[in-house]
């Protein structure tokens, strides 16, 4: 099978890339570069052996996909593809709205013209909001996001369930990640955030290799065991290891289904703090904040339907995660920059 992964240089897609070749999956990769470089998919290569395709090209450009369908054979499509920061979609509403929603429907579009019509999308656990209860489940309710960034993902999940409904040939997976953290363990590829970083673990790892001075805690008087924000971590290569196994559902032509990908624990900042001075040896200074507008107190997955109907369990623990972090970035200071 021939994987088009659209966003395949970047954090997630890269890691992905890696499994997919691993696996035996011959993979195309198309990337407009905006948050992303080459170089990473120079190390996808040096890692597995194997050959990558790129195509430097924006999901928005028609002519471009047309290109890549017609030259290649392709079976289904992981679609990484998007922005994806929080603050800068409140800033940014049309950008993101564009970028996201037309180029998705452009992507969609040249699929169905070449007759592929089997997705996976990068979803995310931001569709919950605020949940009433954790751990959440597939059917917990889908509620209004605080943030353009956000209600992309909830637009796009709807769209996709709107196209399959009406055409059954369509299949579907959605994923809707937790916190992905943690890196290739060659330390060679790995997250490499475009300034200050906006994410709990890049900011730590930055800390930690001398590029920032301490961490800001956004608030520690949530209702959680020790006030500030619960998360449920998971590992980037867990993560890739699920678009693998996703790819089976595929194959079944089981229409549209969706599944957490997450490891069902909840771990707070100061939690991961801790953690990362344990598994790595360095102290990380870090001083109490106000809360930042947006977050939520405590969210976790249950992801026990991705076990059961895929056979996907997340192997890492937080303690690996940060190991595998820190190595990536103790390598890698300032990130493919190096
Ligand atoms: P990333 O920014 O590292 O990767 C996204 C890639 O898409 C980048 O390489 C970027 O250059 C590319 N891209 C953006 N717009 C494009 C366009 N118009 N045409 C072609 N390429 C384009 O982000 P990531 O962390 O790897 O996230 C991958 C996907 O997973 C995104 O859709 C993101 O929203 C989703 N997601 C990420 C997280 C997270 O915490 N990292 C959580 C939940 C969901
Ligand atoms: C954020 C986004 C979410 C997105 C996800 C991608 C917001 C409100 N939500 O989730 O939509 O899908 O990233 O990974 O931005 N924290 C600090 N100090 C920091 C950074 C974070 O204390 O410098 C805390 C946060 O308050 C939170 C936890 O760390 O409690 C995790 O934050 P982060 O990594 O940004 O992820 P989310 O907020 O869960």
């Amino acid at each position: 099978m021939s994987i088009l992964v659209t966003g395949g240089s970047g954090y997630i897609g890269s890691h992905t890339v890696v499994e997919l070749l691993n696996s035996g999956y011959e993979v195309v990769v198309l990337d407009n570069l905006v948050n992303s470089s080459k170089e990473s998919l120079h190390r996808v290569e040096e890692i597995t052996g194997k050959k990558v395709q790129f195509y430097q090209a924006d999901i928005r450009n028609r002519e471009a996909l047309e290109d890549v369908f017609t030259k290649e054979s392709i079976d289904c499509c992981i679609h990484f593809a998007g922005l994806k920061a929080v603050g800068e979609s409140v800033q940014l509403p049309w950008e993101y709205y564009e970028n996201n929603i037309t180029g998705t429907l452009c992507l969609l579009d040249v699929m169905r013209k070449h007759g592929v019509k089997n997705i996976i999308f990068s979803s995310s656990a931001t569709v919950y909001g605020d949940p009433d209860q954790v751990p959440v489940t597939e059917q917990s309710p889908v509620k209004k996001c605080t943030n353009p960034y956000g209600t992309t993902k909830a637009m796009l999940e709807q769209i996709l369930t709107d196209i399959q409904l009406a055409d059954p040939e369509w299949n579907v997976v959605l994923l809707r990640y937790f916190n992905p953290i943690g890196a290739h363990k060659s330390g060679r590829i790995g997250e490499n955030p475009n300034g200050i970083p906006n994410n709990l673990m890049p900011y730590i790892t930055q800390v930690a290799v001398g590029r920032r001075e301490k961490l800001g805690v956004f608030g520690n008087d949530y209702d959680t065991p020790d006030g500030t924000g619960v998360r449920d971590y998971i590992h980037v290569m867990d993560l890739a290891r699920g678009h693998v196994k996703a790819l089976n559902k595929i194959k079944d032509q089981s229409g549209l289904t969706i599944y957490n990908l997450g490891t069902g624990v909840g771990c707070s900042v100061l939690e991961l703090v801790h953690s990362f001075e344990e598994a790595t040896g360095i102290q990380i200074p870090y001083e109490i904040q106000p809360r930042r507008a947006g977050d939520i107190a405590t969210n976790y997955a249950d992801a026990s339907k991705a076990e059961r109907e895929l056979g996907w369990k997340a192997q890492e623990n937080i303690h690996t995660m940060c190991e595998d972090s820190w190595r990536w970035q103790k390598n890698n200071p300032n990130g493919f920059a190096d």
